[in-house]
């Protein structure tokens, strides 16, 4: 396909690297800052533009890769295009796509947690809808050749789905910032948890984390609690989730006795 990708970020690089990869052809990157725009196309070997008066219409498919609060406006001031127009957000309905009357649109949806820096792309569940047969035809083929995974999902189920991948990833991923920072200030390794980090995820492969809760919060064990408390006196956002974590921890052990 001949692809027009609106965005320079995170997902537009990501994307626009896989369809590369798979045959497609990047024709144009906009993006509405001049020095954003010219370094992604330059790394993906294509034109750009800062002007969405100069959007290349004529092609097969554009990508709105743009922040979520962006979109709408966005669309807007496109106006109506001919070819297949897609958004990539979880939470936004895919109606957006339609802009002011788009014909063929919808969405495609990457669940993963994407960086433009990443050097190995991990493999993509791509979520993906469109507004009739033709749309959701195109994008599920399209979705195909640069995703591992296809699945199609409706507005409710992708919002659903996107929740559940903030909390796995972005809340997690935040704990281990804390987590770091603890160490850094108590002059202990981070590096030293990363066997224990990679055990947390690999044992989730095909079983449920319901089976594998340790540590002291289950075992009610009080003089531990009580000691992990005193050491986080002077991390008040740490000892807050801590506090929550483990009366959550204890009363899933109630709720399930
Ligand atoms: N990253 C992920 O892991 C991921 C995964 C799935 C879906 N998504 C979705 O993909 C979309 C892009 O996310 P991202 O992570 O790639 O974001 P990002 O890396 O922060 O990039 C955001 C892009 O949006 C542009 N932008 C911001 N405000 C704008 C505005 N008012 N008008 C036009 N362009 C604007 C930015 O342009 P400037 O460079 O000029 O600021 C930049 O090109 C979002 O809808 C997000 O929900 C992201």
């Amino acid at each position: 396909m001949d692809i027009v990708l609106i965005g320079s970020g995170n997902t537009a690089t990501v994307l626009g690297r896989k369809s590369l990869a798979a045959g497609h052809r990047i024709v144009q990157i906009y993006s509405r800052n001049v020095n954003h725009a010219n370094q992604l196309s330059t790394r993906l070997g294509t034109s750009s533009t800062s002007y969405i008066s100069s959007i290349e219409k004529r092609t097969d498919l554009i990508i709105v890769a743009i922040k979520d609060e962006a979109v709408s406006e966005f669309l807007k001031d496109l106006g109506e295009v001919k070819c297949l127009i897609t958004h990539t957000a979880g939470a936004i309905p895919m109606s957006e796509a339609r802009g002011l009357n788009n014909k063929l649109y919808g969405v495609l949806y990457p669940l993963q947690s994407l960086r433009k820096e990443m050097e190995i792309v991990p493999p993509i569940t791509m979520m993906v809808g469109g507004n009739n047969q033709e749309s959701k035809k195109l994008i599920r083929e399209f979705a195909g050749s640069i995703a591992e995974i296809v699945i199609e999902a409706d507005d409710e189920t992708r919002l659903k789905y996107h929740l559940a991948a903030t909390i796995v990833n972005n809340f997690t991923n935040h704990l281990f910032i804390l987590a770091e920072s603890f160490c850094k200030k108590e002059n202990i390794s981070f590096a030293v948890l990363q066997p224990l980090m990679e055990e947390t995820i690999l044992r989730l492969r095909n079983n449920s984390p319901r089976s594998f809760q340790t540590g002291p919060a289950i075992r009610d064990d009080k003089i531990t609690l009580e000691k992990h408390r005193q050491l986080l006196v002077t991390y008040p956002a740490l000892l807050e989730f801590y506090e929550m974590f483990t009366k959550d921890i204890q009363n899933h052990i109630l709720d399930s006795k």
